[in-house]
């Protein structure tokens, strides 16, 4: 898999999903499919959009119990996404079973990649909700490594953390990094963020941008100038 944009469609029907989609005439953005779509419409929706020839990383964000997860992600798989994801909190063990469930019997599977911790907590938040008062980088990459050792292809991420989780994990090793604002824009509820030129320059393979291109006036221009700052 090579460096793109990930467009995360978070609409709350498929038709307005679908309706965005066509203004993309002719081009076919990797898409994301998060929790708001997915339970508003279900697994058809990301028929219709494989369909459409569009790449797709669905992304539920597992964390159960092993055998929960394993036996999720095996009805998962038969969707055929590009790639999907479980949080590392849930630990190696669970990571290891979401791995078995996504296998088909041909030994082929999506990309498996785990939630760090989410670019909307910043190190102090993460002291005072979770009791954890390691630095920040410090647990990204011990959840990157567990990741690593479970068998996992990469880690959702910061862009700020992509180069580490490279210089711990291994190049190949994938950073997808959400939290990627354009300059001077809304930052939202997101707290780790980069522009997409930046992203390029921490090393990032995917960044996924929601807000930024999905309330932008026109969102293929907003699409373009993310692929011409990140790919370029
Ligand atoms: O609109 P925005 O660009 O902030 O969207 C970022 C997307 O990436 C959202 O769909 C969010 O659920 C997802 N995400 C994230 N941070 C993570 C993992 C996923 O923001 N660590």
């Amino acid at each position: 898999m090579g460096k793109d944009v990930i467009i995360a469609c978070d609409f709350d029907s498929a038709q307005k999903t679908l309706d965005f989609l066509d203004r993309f005439e002719g081009k076919k953005p990797f898409v994301k499919i998060g929790m708001e779509l997915f339970y508003a419409a279900g697994p058809d929706i990301v028929r219709k959009i494989k369909e459409r020839g569009h790449k797709i990383f669905l992304d539920l964000k597992l964390h159960d119990i092993p055998n929960t997860v394993k036996k999720a992600m095996a009805v998962l798989s038969g969707l055929g996404v590009d790639m999907c994801n479980v949080h590392a909190a849930g630990t190696g063990r669970m990571m290891q079973a979401a791995l078995e469930g996504l296998t088909r019997p041909d030994g082929s599977r999506p990309l498996l990649i785990a939630v760090t911790q989410l670019t909307s907590t910043d190190e102090e938040t993460m002291r005072r909700d979770l009791l954890i008062d390691r630095p920040l980088d410090e647990v990204v990459m011990h959840y990157a490594r567990t990741a690593m050792e479970a068998g996992l292809s990469g880690v959702v991420c910061s862009p700020l953390e992509a180069d580490k989780v490279h210089n711990v994990c291994g190049k190949t090793f994938v950073t997808v990094t959400p939290g990627i604002r354009f300059e001077g824009g809304e930052t939202g509820d997101q707290k780790r963020v980069t522009t997409p030129a930046l992203a390029r320059e921490l090393g990032s393979d995917y960044i996924v941008v929601g807000r930024p291109i999905t309330a932008a006036p026109d969102p293929v221009v907003a699409y373009e100038r993310c692929i011409k700052e990140f790919l370029n």
